[in-house]
């Protein structure tokens, strides 16, 4: 089989690999990939916005499945174009993907069947919305309803920050704003849940905890993400009962009830407070770094799965899994998540040799006459499996270092919540 695989990041890179493995893959094509996929696949470099000019491309090399990796193409339709034209996808439609999409099309649903979330007012003008905050508790969170590259989140201790977020958002920082969300702010540890559907059947695909801040001991800014482990620490069989019940089919039968159903990978956000699960957001989507760390532990053939998603088979098939811990490092680019230098060398990568438990996922990463260059703020994923986390963890860094990447920087304490 031919595939073909949107995304230029370190999930896609993970799902490359994974389903290089596959016996029945014959050639993978990846839109527009990075240094780490040129090994395993053929880079295309063609505007993923571009519907029509993939099109002409997948129909012209005769490809036979498109996995698409981020949220951008599966809130703008891409499912839609593609099953339009009887060519495979494994992901969300439009409809469906306005889970991550709109943030208020997720609340309307969460209100309507009982989801257990934050409380929340949603405004349409600025007044509205600064004479909320005059009479309300902080902190609280404001919130841009369209998708914003994970920026759109303010965490507002006073009335003054709140007013702020209000201005930036109205005044269109993050796109024209017809609305905004007030948020109570939810107390707990955050965790990441993953599972698959093929629009009847479900099946879980493990959990995750990301470390979104930029500098150790979680703080300074927010990031894509800098790390994460797996499993998250928090999950039990009473908590993950409960995420099934409260959470996730309410959601999917929501959206049946729209007549839509929902193919391909669903990531809830949630906060964990006394072992009850609030729903924080949908990404419509593998995480990243998450997926990276969650991929290496699949025993079964990612492929099986995807096309069991594809034919509605799910319930056919097993999905198994390594009984072992991951954890990734994120290595950034110097002054990440700000103003970060591209097309630095990355010297040592290529003398580096891996054991079966260690990996390394390109993301913002290109080939440049020869040499491997950064191409983005975060530039490689160091994944390790091991029995602890303590293990997995020194294990990445001792690569790290042996890279030793001077425009380069990680974090050290990835994962401090599951280790001494
Ligand atoms: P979101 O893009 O909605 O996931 O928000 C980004 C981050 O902001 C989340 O991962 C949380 O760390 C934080 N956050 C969002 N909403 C809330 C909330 N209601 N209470 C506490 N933290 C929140
Ligand atoms: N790790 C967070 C995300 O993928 O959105």
């Amino acid at each position: 089989m031919k595939l073909g695989i949107i995304g230029s990041g370190g999930r896609e890179h993970a799902l490359c690999e994974a389903l290089s493995k596959s016996k029945k893959v014959d050639k993978i094509y990846c839109f527009p990939g990075n240094a780490g996929t040129s090994k395993i696949a053929e880079n295309i470099l063609i505007n993923t916005d571009d519907f029509n000019a993939l099109k002409k491309f997948i129909l012209s090399e005769n490809i036979q499945l498109i996995i698409v990796g981020p949220e951008k193409p599966l809130v703008e339709g891409i499912v839609d174009f593609f099953e339009s034209i009887n060519i495979p996808i494994f992901g969300p439609n439009k409809f469906a993907s306005q889970l991550e999409g709109s943030k208020i099309f997720t609340k309307k649903i969460c209100e309507k069947y009982k989801i257990p979330t934050a409380k929340f007012g949603i405004f349409e003008n600025v007044d509205k919305a600064k004479s909320f905050i005059g009479e309300t508790k902080f902190p609280l969170v404001v919130k841009a309803d369209g998708l914003a590259a994970g920026k759109g989140v303010y965490i507002c201790e006073n009335k003054d920050n709140a007013s702020n977020a209000i201005e930036e958002i109205f005044n269109g920082k993050f796109g024209k704003a017809k609305h905004i969300l007030i948020e109570e702010f939810l107390k707990g540890e955050e965790m990441s849940y993953f599972i698959v559907s093929d629009g009847k059947n479900i099946k879980r695909f493990q959990t995750a905890q990301d470390h979104k801040r930029v500098g150790e001991g979680d703080t300074g800014k927010n990031t894509g993400g800098m790390g994460a482990y797996s499993p998250s620490r928090l999950i039990n069989k009473e908590l993950d009962e409960k995420i099934l019940e409260k959470i996730i089919q309410p959601t999917l039968k929501a959206l049946k009830d729209m007549n839509c159903i929902y193919k391909g990978f669903l990531y809830a956000g949630l906060m964990i407070t006394n072992n009850e699960p609030y729903l924080i957001e949908y990404n419509v989507r593998m995480g990243d770094p998450e997926c990276q760390t969650i991929i290496p532990k699949l025993k079964s053939d990612l492929l099986d799965i995807i096309l069991a998603c594809i034919e509605s088979k799910l319930d056919q098939i097993q999905i198994d899994w390594h009984d072992i811990n991951s954890l990734c490092i994120v290595l950034c680019s110097k002054g990440y998540p700000d103003q970060y230098k591209k097309d630095m060398i990355i010297k040592n990568l290529t003398k580096i040799n891996l054991d079966q438990n260690q990996k390394i996922y390109h993301a913002g990463t290109k080939i440049k006459n020869e040499d491997i260059v950064s191409n983005g703020g975060r530039v490689l994923n160091f994944v390790n499996l091991s029995t602890t986390f303590k293990k997995a963890r020194e294990s990445n860094i001792k690569l790290i270092e042996e890279i030793n990447w001077p425009d380069g920087f990680y974090r050290k304490d990835i994962g401090f919540n599951v280790i001494e």
